[in-house]
């Protein structure tokens, strides 16, 4: 019998938990081990060198404790270490996160796209790469949020304070209306209604969580790595502040 082993999924912080829920949707007989580095966070307007350090701690605990492949959720991390971390772990089924350009550029040809990420995800060449193949096919305008990561990791989605956080960034953009927003970091789906009451209805928003997690399942099946049991699996949450409140948050946010 296959040993039971759990998905490894880590963030900076709480923000991942957006990617757990949809991997846990889409795979429901699997264990997952979750990480957030809330210590740490933001990892967004840090030093590159400090985030592919951490990034290489986060993954090193995780396979120490028992992981069969690793999900980065965050794009932060992804864009500063993915390629790193696949040259260091050539056989382990590892998956990042985008920002979902791709599908929200195709089901939306020609329209006005912000991508909200954190600096160090608009930054780095792998964004502009991604940006540049897409930029013939709509109008991509990148958006950075400093700031918007801490409203989560204090589980606050619904305040007047974020209200107006929200909208003097969106003034940045507002020449033009916009008509599709990406989430392109792993905290903001969890302000999505705030986000959606902010810029309106008509706004259609994307993020890359579900994409993500299809794509490990895909490379479990790939790898004969799926766990056979049709029992529901258990999550174990991790925190570098290891504190009752951040655990009762990680719940929160995971049945929001
Ligand atoms: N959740 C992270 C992301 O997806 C970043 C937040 C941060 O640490 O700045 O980019």
């Amino acid at each position: 019998m296959t040993e039971r082993k759990p998905i490894g999924v880590f963030d900076s912080g709480v923000g991942g938990i957006s990617v757990l829920r949809e991997l846990m949707r889409l795979m429901p007989g699997e264990d997952f081990l979750y990480l957030g580095d809330s210590v740490h966070a933001p990892y967004g307007t840090k030093a590159l060198e400090e985030v592919r350090r951490l990034t290489i701690k986060n993954v090193e605990l995780l396979l120490e404790r028992g992981a069969k492949s690793i999900v980065i959720a965050c794009n932060t991390a992804t864009s500063a270490a993915v390629a790193l971390l696949r040259k260091k772990y050539p056989d382990l089924p590892l998956v990042g996160i985008e920002p979902a350009i791709k599908p929200a550029v195709l089901e939306n040809p020609r329209a006005r796209v912000v991508v909200m990420a954190t600096p160090m995800t608009l930054r780095q060449e792998k964004f502009q790469k991604l940006m540049g193949m897409y930029e013939e096919k709509a109008e991509i305008l990148p958006l950075p949020c400093p700031g918007l990561m801490e409203f989560v990791e204090r589980g606050d989605l619904e305040s007047q304070e974020l209200r107006r956080y929200l909208t003097e960034l969106f003034w940045t953009v507002s020449e033009k209306p916009v008509e599709v927003i990406v989430l392109g970091c792993t905290h903001y789906p969890f302000a999505r209604d705030m986000i959606q009451e902010v810029v309106g209805e008509q706004v259609k928003i994307y993020d890359g969580g579900n994409g993500t997690a299809r794509e490990m399942r895909r490379r479990l099946e790939e790898a004969g790595l799926r766990n056979p049991s049709s029992e529901g699996g258990a999550v174990t949450f991790l925190n570098s502040r290891n504190t009752t409140e951040e655990q009762e948050l990680c719940n929160f946010l995971l049945h929001r």
